[in-house]
Parts: structure tokens; sequence; C-alpha cells
């Protein structure tokens, strides 16, 4: 795969560590069931967690469950 973008690249897709995908927008989202949603901000941040009230939107809900898995872990 290539690392490099054609030029000009269309946007940036950012993936995060422990939340969110971060996308350009404004952009409709077709989650696996076919529900299409809408979002007219500048960057749009998807949930990859499936813990968000507002999916396919992150929520912030992530940052609960990595929090969890912190204290677990000490
Ligand atoms: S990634 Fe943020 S709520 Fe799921």
């Amino acid at each position: 795969m290539p690392t490099t973008p054609p030029e000009p690249a269309r946007g940036r897709v950012v993936i995060t560590a422990d939340g969110p995908v971060l996308v350009p927008g404004p952009v409709e989202v077709v989650t696996a069931d076919g529900t299409r949603a809408y979002s007219d901000r500048p960057v749009t941040a998807l949930c990859v967690c499936g813990q968000s009230g507002r999916y396919p939107f992150c929520d912030t809900s992530h940052r609960r469950r990595v929090r969890s898995a912190h204290q677990e872990d000490a």
C-alpha cells in the first residue's frame, strides 16, 4: 500500500490511539446497517469503540473505557 498520497490529497483521516477516527467534513457516514448520518463539522469524530450514545459519532464515552482499563492495570 502506498504511504504517500497522490497530489493533491483529498483529505486526511486520523486514527487516534484510544479514541475516535477523525475525518474531514462535511461528511456523510453510512453505517453497516445502511443508516445514513451527516455531519457539517470541519472535522468529525467517528466512534470506533461502540460505546457512543450518538453512534456513529463519538460522544467521548471511550474515555471512560480507557480510564477503566488504566485503573485495572494499576
Ligand atoms: S470512540 Fe469515542 S465514544 Fe467511541
